[in-house]
């Protein structure tokens, strides 16, 4: 009996072994999860899918649709692939296909690309995407947010935190993330940057096993992007053209002002010479919607953790916008700094600016920070309303809230056009709630100096729209050539920032337009004689070219024309010292200069 069980145990494993080989032979596999897009830079660009079997992992990449012709593969044999593309071009789209190296899984189309970054510091108009407490399934928030869009392409995606619900699971993520009925389309070609939430964490530390977060997630540990190495996934910081983006885990590690988080983060923000800085994580240092930030206690301890020992770090390096989540509410502070108290606390000194910053319906928030960008005021704004709201807590609004809504699905559309910044909460139905704008170092007063019939330049000091006065005209730039001095403004279309241009006019025949103006004028002949008069003949006058043309030949002159002493040099140089040979008599002479085999003189005098 025990041998004829043992016989029938080992025929079923055989035949098991036997079963499963012949599939993974057999199956061509499916993906089931992504692609995705991780870590862009301005010349790479990491790709990760999951497949349903073991294979191996090979992606297309090309410019056009139709020359999708490089390749990368490797060889292991994995269910969760990752790839990493380098070598590619800035601020390019790039077509890609997904497969094995026997076999295409996912083919070419219209809308599978990725963008990469621009060169870290250029300028440009790039969009940002933010979606808080998002991964309930409920995307309503998407289809209005990309109904707003239209074709426009998302430069990065700020997922702040609660990505999947209720536990953080990888399951949670595959059905309120991965689905095709959820994010699966906009996964493809939007780069993704999230931040951790307390649900990502299964609302639990430590959380063992580790939370699926962190293995679903490829974010830069070592500055890949810009920014300071962090060392962990938890937190971090990358660049994007002109932005500086920091990210913080704001539940699972201590956040303390001598954590490792802070200080990583004070050391990140010391470096940073963005234009823009915006940071973003789950927590948030204000709201009075489904969590309160004047609740020391479980579940809210968080918050004023984070108002009184990072808020002060982010303000003193000068970060113009924070975003948050966990509170499913929209929330979205005036300009302010200092804030670190309970909601009685806010005094009116705190906030740098009590208007909206509603733009172009009132006037935006101005920050000068180009001598010292510290404490020059932040917008607050938590969106933990993109995939469910809820009810508010006592105090509702927040004293330090210009906008708030409790109902309304959405999410948070950041625009940044060079010194411009417009955020805007684009609601399920498409309609803008609200919005502000952050203009920098507008407002400027400039001189510039012409002779008469000659052009000036004149740029305002923020992106269009503006007017001219009294030019009349609407452009961009404005090309003036004024008979005579005249000052111009460029003003915005509310007159809420204004430029002065001084244009100073000299007239022709006035120094220096006299010199330029005659038609044989040339640079190179302009020269300097220091001093135009000596005492002794020991003394030396000091010739020399502003252009650094050389001079070749040097003879003195008395009055009479004659040649009194000749220097020739065998190796011309644009600076010369000069001697009289002899001591002359007391008088007028002339340097007789060749300069580009052309003759110049300049007067001296000798007086002993
Ligand atoms: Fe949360």
């Amino acid at each position: 009996m025990r041998c004829k069980l043992f016989f029938f145990l080992v025929y079923g494993w055989v035949c098991n072994l036997f079963a499963q080989t012949s599939a993974s032979n057999l199956l061509i596999p499916n993906i089931v999860r992504g692609p995705y897009l991780q870590i862009g830079t301005a010349n790479s660009m990491i790709l990760k899918w999951r497949t349903d079997v073991n294979c191996d992992s090979k992606v297309w990449y090309g410019t056009s649709i139709s020359t999708i012709t490089n390749q990368i593969t490797n060889a292991s044999l994995l269910t969760d692939h990752e790839i990493k593309i380098t070598n590619l071009n800035p601020s390019t789209f790039y077509y890609y296909m997904i497969g094995t190296s026997s076999t295409t899984l996912l083919t070419a189309s219209a809308g599978q690309t990725f963008k990469t970054s621009p060169v870290i510091g250029t300028k440009g108009k790039y969009r940002f995407w933010a979606v808080g407490d998002a991964g309930t399934g409920n995307v309503t928030e998407k289809t209005g947010f990309l109904n707003y869009i239209g074709s426009n392409h998302i430069d990065g995606w700020l997922w702040l935190g609660d990505n999947a619900y209720n536990s953080g699971f990888d399951s949670e993520y595959q059905t309120s993330v991965f689905a095709n009925n959820t994010y699966a389309t906009e996964l493809k070609k939007f780069v993704v940057w999230p931040a951790p939430g307390n649900h990502d964490y299964n609302n639990n530390i430590p959380f063992s096993p580790p939370p699926a977060y962190l293995d679903i997630f490829t974010l830069p540990t070592l500055g890949e992007a810009g920014g300071l190495s962090s060392g962990t996934e938890k937190y971090y910081s990358y660049n994007y053209g002109n932005i500086h983006f920091v990210v913080l885990d704001s539940y699972s590690v201590p956040r303390g002002v001598t954590d490792p988080m802070a200080v990583w983060l004070q050391n990140d923000l010391a470096a940073n010479n963005a234009a823009w800085t915006i940071a973003y994580f789950h927590h948030p240092p204000y709201t009075k919607g489904t969590h309160d930030s004047d609740n020391p206690n479980f579940l809210d301890g968080e918050l004023p953790e984070i108002r009184q020992n990072i808020i002060p770090i982010l303000e003193n390096n000068g970060v113009d916008v924070v975003i948050n989540g966990h509170s499913h509410v929209y929330e979205r502070s005036f300009l302010v700094d200092g804030y670190y108290g309970t909601s009685s606390q806010l005094s009116p000194s705190m906030i740098k600016n009590n208007t909206s910053g509603n733009y172009p319906s009132s006037c935006p928030y101005q920050k000068q920070t180009l001598i010292n960008k510290a404490h020059k005021g932040t917008v607050y704004a938590v969106v933990g309303c993109s995939g469910q709201t809820g009810v508010t807590a006592s105090g509702w609004p927040h004293p330090v809230m210009y906008s708030y809504n409790n109902i309304l699905l959405g999410s948070m559309l950041v625009e940044v056009n060079d010194n411009r910044l417009d955020a805007k909460f684009i609601t399920s139905n498409s309609a803008v709630y609200d919005g502000f704008t952050i203009v920098k170092n507008a407002g400027k007063k400039t001189t510039v100096n012409i002779c008469q019939g000659q052009n000036a330049v004149l740029k305002p000091s923020w992106p269009e729209p503006v007017y001219w006065f009294p030019i009349g005209t609407t452009l961009d730039s404005a090309i003036v050539s004024p008979p005579f001095s005249t000052t111009y403004f460029a003003y915005d279309p509310n007159s809420c920032i204004k430029d002065t241009f001084v244009v100073n006019v000299t007239p022709n025949n006035v120094p220096p337009c006299n010199i330029t103006a005659l038609p044989n004028y040339d640079p190179a002949l302009e020269v300097s004689v220091y001093p135009t008069m000596i005492r002794n003949k020991n003394e030396a006058f000091t010739i020399r070219t502003f252009s650094g043309a050389k001079i070749e030949h040097v003879k003195v002159l008395d009055i009479q024309g004659i040649a009194i002493d000749i220097y020739s040099n065998e190796q011309p140089m644009n600076e010369l010292n000069i001697y009289f040979k002899n001591e002359p008599q007391n008088g007028t002479y002339f340097l007789e200069l060749i300069i580009d085999n052309k003759m110049i003189h300049k007067k001296i005098i000798f007086n002993k």
